[in-house]
């Protein structure tokens, strides 16, 4: 666990991590979250100057049903903040297609595109208030893989911030990796910020490892990293 004074230098912190990363191994395969935590990461990796021109990107979730194109689509999030500003290439940049004529399967070869990218080399977490991870909600199988979701009320509350303030806009169900599937990254860095999440982070760190918290799981990875700012580390002992 790593606490930073603001919200600058934790969103700093995680791009050079990826930065490093990335100069390592230029072919990296990133997997990457959307929602306001990463905003300062996408900015911060942006204005660096470094080069994704290899990188592989993996998204944790999309909505199921919003096409592409409507701007709170996770794909549209991941145009504005990174596809568009980057030298990632188009054929390297992955998102589940919530508009799959058949969703099941969608899941499936989403599953199989990570595998033959050869895994997520890091995975980029925020956390819910009720911490999910990616859209695994409160009770998810810590064995699941790529799959459909229903959103918990307190998810689509929480997002409708971004749909006019209207609950009813908010789609109801999601495809989101697994926590089996995130599991398998080869590390994890989790983000929180803001007091709004200090409860959540500190059943997450301070807490028995449970499926009700599934960002708990973090708990059984080799390699998984949390970084906060003073604000959502404000309830730890
Ligand atoms: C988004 C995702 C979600 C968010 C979480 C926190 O791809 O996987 O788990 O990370 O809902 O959202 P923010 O950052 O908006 O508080």
């Amino acid at each position: 666990m790593e606490v930073f004074p603001d919200y600058a230098a934790l969103s700093q912190r995680a791009a050079e991590i990826v930065i490093g990363l990335l100069k390592e191994k230029p072919d990296a395969v990133l997997g990457l979250p959307t929602g306001s935590t990463p905003v300062g990461f996408y900015d911060a990796l942006v204005a660096s100057g470094v080069s994704l021109a290899r990188a592989r990107t993996f998204n944790l979730d999309e909505y199921l049903g919003l096409p592409r194109t409507h701007p709170e689509s996770y794909y549209s999030f991941m145009k504005r903040m990174l596809y568009d500003r980057t030298d990632l290439r188009p054929e390297n940049c992955h998102i589940p297609d919530g508009t799959a004529a058949d969703p099941e399967a969608e899941c499936r070869r989403y599953e199989e595109a990570i595998r033959a990218a050869g895994g997520l080399d890091i995975l980029i977490l925020g956390v819910g208030h009720n911490g999910h991870i990616g859209f695994n909600e409160p009770g998810a199988p810590w064995d699941g893989r790529t799959r459909i979701v229903e959103l918990a009320e307190r998810t689509r509350q929480a997002n409708a911030r971004f749909f006019n303030n209207n609950i009813d806009e908010v789609p109801r169900r999601a495809i989101t990796m697994g926590i089996g599937t995130i599991l398998e990254a080869r590390r994890l860095l989790l983000l929180a910020n803001g007091a709004g999440k200090a409860p959540i982070v500190q059943r997450l760190v301070e807490g028995e490892p449970t499926p009700e918290v599934p960002a708990s799981v973090l708990h059984y990875h080799p390699d998984a990293t949390v970084l906060l700012d003073t604000e959502a580390a404000s309830l730890l002992r």
